[in-house]
């Protein structure tokens, strides 16, 4: 796929630039990258911090001909696609907190914001992927409640990472998800499931007015969804737009 690449000093957000450029008819395939974004937006409605020089602010616009029920796995398939770019670039395995947080060594190294819009029949008109991976933060450079659970690649593994080598190899990365496996999300499944930190643990399951349950997490299943048993046995399939999970103890309790 032919990408044209929108690369921009400071952005509200690039997600909502992207939208803004959807707007206006921009083609399946734009990327907008930012060096910095004042509202870069996180999912659940949450913030992620964006300063100048410090990650990779990346969104792909994408039109796809499909029901909004096709694009369920998408922000999973988002994060595999993003675990292989690390490892490609860096030598580095990142896990997965399902649905999409990059975590490595128990703290996040990487968000993904995916937001659809559909058209006047249901179907959805296009969907955008936003990617901010934190590059080179150190402790000092995030905000305190930030600092507690977030990292950055250079803070972890001592490595800097040459942002726009990791860009080229994202959207590569990202065009062959569009066109060989968002049809056939079911090739990701097993190393979807072979990243993710939650698997058979106990984890907190947080709704958006906030309330939280303690349950274990069962699986993975063919859409991508979590499903979790809660103490008294009921088992339940979370959807990735719905909830999220945190560790029993913190953000993330990480084996891998
Ligand atoms: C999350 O952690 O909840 C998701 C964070 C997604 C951040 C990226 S940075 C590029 C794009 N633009 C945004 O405003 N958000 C995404």
């Amino acid at each position: 796929m032919e990408n044209r690449i929108c690369h921009c000093t400071v952005l509200d957000s690039t997600n909502a630039h992207c939208r803004r450029m959807a707007a206006r008819g921009a083609p399946s395939g734009t990327v907008v990258i930012a060096e910095r974004q004042t509202a870069g937006r996180g999912r659940m409605g949450r913030s992620f911090e964006s300063p100048a020089g410090m990650g990779l602010y990346l969104s792909i616009l994408w039109r796809p001909h499909c029901t909004p029920e096709q694009l369920l796995p998408l922000t999973a398939l988002c994060a595999v696609a993003a675990v292989r770019t690390i490892r490609r670039v860096c030598g580095i395995d990142c896990a997965i907190k399902w649905p999409n947080d990059l975590v490595l060594h128990s703290k996040k190294i990487a968000g993904i914001l995916t937001e659809s819009v559909p058209d006047v029949t249901g179907m959805v008109d296009y969907v955008i992927v936003g990617i901010g991976i934190n590059l080179r933060q150190r402790p000092g450079d995030f905000s305190p409640d930030v600092a507690a659970i977030a990292t950055s690649l250079r803070q972890e593994t001592g490595v800097t990472v040459d942002r726009d080598v990791l860009a080229a190899a994202l959207i590569e990365e990202l065009d062959t998800l569009y066109r060989d496996i968002l049809p056939h999300p079911e090739q990701w499944l097993a190393e979807y499931r072979a990243g993710c930190l939650n698997l058979g643990k106990t984890v907190q399951v947080i709704c958006p007015d906030g309330t939280r349950r303690r349950a274990t997490a069962l699986d993975i299943d063919e859409r991508f969804s979590l499903t979790v048993q809660y103490p008294e046995g009921t088992v339940e399939t979370l959807r990735s737009g719905e909830v999220s999970v945190r560790g029993l103890y913190g953000y993330a309790e990480q084996t891998l």
